[in-house]
């Protein structure tokens, strides 16, 4: 593998180099500026990441499953979330941090108020939650206390049994509409950014038309406000079978190259192409 320099990735810093808050992000959406996102595990990569202008690192649940080597998400703990949290908080000067609640760490407001603060107090400045149905409610009583939250429809990989494995979501009618349905029901709750997983992009630009808050997208094309991926997919690293909307930005790059060109392509709107696409 050659590391050459590559004429398509800057050296310079990324253009917008002020804080990431909350509420800056309904300005990226009204500015028209893509905003890239990637999950983030540890203070290196943190460091690394906020440097070269990444807006939001998700201190995700698929750390279960890269750093951990399991089959899904299912058994990462609040206390996995925070260890890592506190790591990337460290590395994190620009950058929104956000923590994933793990699964049923937030089935009920009492458990969902325990995991906010534990994570909170680790560093995270947002949270994120799955779903929708009694989600809705539990987003807006953290919302009602000041809790920031981010969103997550589609895909819900803590349902990934319900749905009977890793599928593209949404695609009848009658789902896409109720996922529009779900998507309005969060921003009324108080979310302030809603990741889309694996659903057809025609669902997903709905849905981002309709929100007034930014949407994430994974697997959801590039008719989002802005993009995420797992760290270890956007290196080449990953061990399970690569989805298609994963791009290894690694081939012919070291990994801060292959970074820098991850967030000028999101910046750019050239990731993702057709082929990422459902
Ligand atoms: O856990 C995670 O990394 C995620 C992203 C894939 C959105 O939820």
């Amino acid at each position: 593998m050659s590391y050459g320099a590559d004429p398509t990735i800057s050296e310079k810093p990324a253009p917008t180099p002020a804080k990431v808050s909350v509420p800056s992000l309904t300005l990226f959406k009204a500015r028209g500026e893509k905003l890239a996102m990637m999950t983030a595990y540890d203070f290196t990569f943190a460091s690394l990441l906020d440097r070269i202008g990444m807006d939001l690192l998700l201190v995700g649940d698929s750390l279960g499953m890269v750093l951990q080597g399991d089959a899904s998400t299912m058994a990462v703990s609040v206390e996995h979330i925070a260890y890592h949290t506190k790591a990337v908080a460290r590395g994190s000067k620009r950058a929104l941090v956000i923590s994933d609640m793990p699964a049923l760490s937030y089935a009920t407001l009492e458990r969902a108020l325990q995991t906010s603060q534990t994570l909170l107090a680790a560093g995270a400045q947002m949270l994120k939650l799955e779903g929708a149905g009694p989600m809705i409610e539990i987003a807006a009583q953290l919302s009602a206390r000041d809790v920031p939250i981010c969103g997550h429809l589609g895909l819900t990989p803590q349902s990934l049994h319900k749905l009977g494995g890793f599928k593209v979501q949404a695609r009848e009618q009658a789902a896409a509409d109720q996922l529009l349905a779900d998507a309005e029901a969060l921003q009324h709750a108080g979310v302030s950014l809603l990741v889309l997983e694996c659903v057809p992009s025609e669902v997903a630009n709905r849905v981002t038309r309709a929100l007034n808050i930014p949407t994430i997208g994974i697997g959801a094309g590039p008719g989002c406000d802005g993009q995420v991926l797992v760290l270890h997919d956007a290196l080449g690293l990953g061990t399970h079978r690569r989805p298609k909307f994963v791009k290894n930005f690694a081939e012919s790059a070291n990994p801060e190259q292959a970074l820098r060109k991850y967030v000028l392509e999101v910046k750019s709107g050239a990731f993702p192409g057709v082929e990422h696409q459902y």
